[in-house]
């Protein structure tokens, strides 16, 4: 019956295809890799392993361009980078310093932005504390409280602090994602709520939407916000001055999967009990940082600026830290000839990322574009502890030294002290390797 009720929706399934992941884009990641072979070694050698190794240059050159794609289309565009996909303090302060503003969302997030000299801070995220709505009142000379809720405004209300907010809207009907903001039509409500109270300065609007692999969600919000700021009286939409368009920008390289985690394959596996080939990788296009800041722009101009000139923030976070870095792994123990076990685990990342994404393991010991099926496994004692099932090399070794490129995203934010330590961080800046002591900052 079900079968039946659905089989054009199961035809459609099996019949898309998640498009490879193209050879040259791989290629070129791995070449990365190659070309910093002996500083990876070097790092191995000096600090042992395993290792976060941070690249800061990557990490500049990253925020650089997010930040010029969407400075050379608005005069007044501030980036504040989300701290949730990685709050390690080296990469905080580094950005606070190249002039990111920051985005937190916790209490324990404002007081690392703070610590690591951050003099633009937002404050987002459901269901704040009072600990944490008078912390940020402290320091109000550098925050503004992007307030998810009325009750938030209450709470602020009887602090009695002087203070900047703006106002998180809801964007999704997804069950999930009605925690985060008021709904579009309370808008007003709150603008006027806010207004009344005197300590308390009503500056501006907010929304995020996640997982973007184009701009569309952004456009489509955009829109939806403009048509009911135009119906705001023209006294509580002055107060707006500015826009927050949140994160959510997918890298330019796309989405890199596992065969077996393509929507498609999944199913397919389920019906015909057919394994993947460990070399086939698969990608869901993404969307260039300039076309997007683009459509933003184009939105902005048609929906908003027809009623209301204002700033841009963006919180963008996968986006500027997925490249800034890389994990290090010495090969422990080779199990079978199809098995090698890493010297780290998983807990470096604090999730099972690699049982659906793909992501190259670069044998740095032994280098060649050559890449062979192998389970590249962590050292916890789970079975859920993989890194990957293939590898780039010549061969492997015990005592090779492996790199995975490009993990600062949703990993070190992620670490867990499960079975085994959170391994030490390094510092490349182009020229020299360095410790980083992160209780120092
Ligand atoms: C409010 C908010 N802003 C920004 C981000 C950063 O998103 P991304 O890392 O996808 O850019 C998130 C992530 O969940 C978020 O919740």
């Amino acid at each position: 019956m079900y079968i039946e009720e659905h089989s054009e929706a199961l035809k459609h399934l099996l019949k898309h295809r998640t498009p490879a992941l193209p050879q040259e884009l791989l290629n070129k990641c791995v070449a990365k890799v190659h070309s910093m072979a002996d500083v990876f070694l070097s790092a191995a050698e000096k600090f042992g392993s395993p290792l976060y190794f941070i690249d800061k240059q990557a990490l500049l050159n990253s925020a650089d361009l997010f930040r010029s794609a969407f400075s050379s289309k608005f005069d007044d565009f501030t980036p504040y980078f989300a701290m949730k996909s990685c709050n390690h303090p080296y990469i905080i302060r580094t950005l606070a310093e190249a002039g990111f503003g920051i985005d937190v969302s916790s209490g324990v997030e404002l007081q690392t932005a703070i610590g690591c000299g951050a003099e633009k801070i937002v404050f987002s995220g459901p269901a704040k504390t009072l600990k944490e709505l008078s912390l940020a009142a402290e320091y109000s000379d550098r925050v503004t409280i992007l307030c998810d809720s009325f009750t938030e405004l209450n709470k602020l209300s009887s602090l009695g602090r002087n203070v900047r907010i703006g106002v998180r809207l809801t964007t999704e009907n997804n069950p999930l994602w009605r925690k985060f903001g008021i709904p579009l039509d309370e808008l007003q409500r709150f603008i006027m709520t806010a207004a009344e109270i005197k300590h308390i300065s009503f500056c501006g609007v907010q929304f995020h939407s996640s997982w973007n692999l184009t701009p569309d969600n952004h456009t489509a919000l955009i829109k939806l916000i403009g048509e009911t700021i135009a119906e705001l009286p023209e006294k509580l939409r002055n107060m707006i001055e500015f826009m927050d368009i949140g994160g959510g920008y997918w890298p330019e390289d796309g989405e890199w999967l596992l065969a077996d985690s393509a929507e498609e394959m999944k199913l397919n596996k389920q019906l015909l009990k057919n394994p993947c080939d460990p070399l086939d990788h698969r990608c869901v296009p993404s969307t260039g940082i300039d076309i997007y800041a683009d459509a933003v722009w184009a939105a902005v101009e048609t929906h908003i600026r027809p009623h209301l000139k204002c700033a841009i923030y963006a919180e963008p976070g996968r986006w500027v830290c997925h490249e800034s870095i890389h994990l290090l792994l010495r090969v422990e123990d080779i199990k079978l000839p199809d098995i090698a076990i890493t010297d780290g685990g998983t807990n470096m990342i604090g999730w099972e990322r690699f049982e659906m994404d793909y992501f190259p393991v670069v044998n740095v010991s032994d280098i060649s574009m050559t890449e062979h099926p192998m389970m590249i496994l962590g050292s916890l004692c789970t079975p859920h502890d993989i890194w990957g099932h293939t590898f780039h090399g010549g061969g492997v070794k015990i005592g090779d030294v492996l790199v995975i490129p490009n993990q600062g995203a949703y990993t070190y934010s992620l670490r867990q002290n499960f079975i085994k330590s959170v391994p030490e961080s390094v510092v490349f800046d182009g020229k020299n390797i360095n410790g980083v002591n992160c209780t120092s900052f």
